[in-house]
């Protein structure tokens, strides 16, 4: 539902890797924690969904160049899962400069290979199940939102689904429809005892998170959501953007960016018992937990010019503070379930050297332990 040219301050809305360098060098460090914490493999695939204009991998690469001293020793690669031609190109040119080829056959599962100036190998793809097998971390920033979702309301005969038609009485207007009798989407989709009265459901947000788990269970590794949302408990919030301003998801269709906040508990669901879940905590929760004020104080130290200064304060204030970015994005993880095992009481005394399962996983306060 995203158009091309959406992001940054020029388009429709601002992310938080746009805002500020400090957010993606913090999910750079989360990763390579990930990394240890599961023993340090040979090989470490970081995979993003919905990689926009490249700006969350080229700050988590900045990280893994300047710890070259803790990473040097896996092969590391970058896989980048986009549908739009336009952004994979931008993404590219960001990533790479000019070292990378579009594949010579659309069908092909790999459509661009490049390589970054450090040398790392990138590879982009339509779809995650055509990522190889392996080792991977798996990042998905403002990705899950942009996903189509399913409305549903709850009427005297049962669910129905709400659907769109065109509106016969105005021109570039479309209207909500609600079925009238149960859909194949209105059967199969409402969780049975749902209580609210109007649901949206995003299934290919589900099937996405599935094979997450699936991949996370079988071949190791983690992932890391970060989104709007809310745990199973809202129920209206599809909406429209455009130029920065709410716009009817109605009206002049394909000209805004369509967006519904992720339900975390639907994903919990979707995940399964396969894998271990985690949040959804806060943005502000998270990076602090991630060190982003030391990093703050750290920079804002070696900073003498004070417009610098001000822009580093602001995007700091816009990343964390509670009214804005802070609480309105949340952080929901998937791992192992072998990464959350704890100590038993009885080995407590010979942990001076602790076991990667040991290490807690960072940014989510409910694990950390000394
Ligand atoms: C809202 S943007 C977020 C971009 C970036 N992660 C950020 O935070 O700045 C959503 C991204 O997901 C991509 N996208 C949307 N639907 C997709 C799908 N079904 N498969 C792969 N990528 C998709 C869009 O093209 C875009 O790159």
């Amino acid at each position: 539902m995203c158009r091309n040219n959406m992001l940054g301050p020029d388009g429709d809305f601002i992310t938080s890797p746009e805002i500020s360098q400090i957010f993606g060098e913090l999910i750079g460090v989360w990763i390579i924690s990930e990394w240890m914490g599961a023993g340090q493999p040979k090989q470490l695939q970081v995979v993003e969904l919905g990689p926009g204009k490249g700006s969350l991998a080229c700050d988590v690469l900045r990280v893994f160049s300047q710890l070259q001293s803790v990473v040097g020793g896996a092969s590391v690669s970058l896989h980048l899962v986009e549908v739009s031609p336009a952004l994979s190109s931008l993404q590219a040119q960001n990533l790479t400069g000019n070292q990378n080829r579009e594949a010579d056959t659309e069908d092909e599962p790999v459509y661009r290979r490049g390589e970054t100036a450090a040398g790392l190998p990138v590879s982009w793809y339509r779809r995650l199940d055509d990522v190889p097998a392996g080792f991977s971390i798996f990042l998905a920033h403002e990705f899950f939102d942009a996903l189509p979702i399913h409305k549903f309301q709850r009427t005297q005969t049962g669910w129905r689904e709400v659907m769109v038609d065109i509106d016969p009485e105005k021109t570039e207007q479309l209207r909500f429809v609600v079925a009238p009798s149960p859909t194949l989407s209105s059967s199969t989709l409402v969780q049975a005892g749902e209580r609210r009265s109007h649901v949206e459901v995003c299934a290919e947000g589900g099937v996405i998170v599935q094979q997450l788990a699936r991949r996370i269970a079988e071949d190791g590794g983690a992932a890391l959501i970060a989104d709007y949302g809310h745990d199973g408990t809202k129920t209206d919030t599809f909406r429209g953007f455009k130029g920065h301003q709410l716009h009817d998801v109605l009206s002049s269709p394909g000209s805004a960016d369509l967006t519904a906040d992720v339900d975390f508990s639907y994903l919990r669901r979707m995940a399964g018992g396969g894998v271990a879940c985690l949040g959804p905590v806060t943005q502000r929760t998270f990076l602090k937990n991630m060190g982003i004020d030391s990093r703050m104080q750290v920079l804002l130290r070696n900073c003498g010019d004070a417009s610098t200064r001000k822009q580093l304060i602001g995007s700091y204030d816009m990343l964390t503070n509670p009214a804005k970015m802070g609480e309105r994005f949340h952080f929901f993880s998937l791992l192992q379930h072998s990464r959350l095992d704890r100590p038993k009481k009885s080995e407590g005394l010979k942990l001076e050297k602790k076991s990667p399962a040991q290490l807690p996983v960072a940014g989510f306060t409910e694990l950390s332990f000394s």
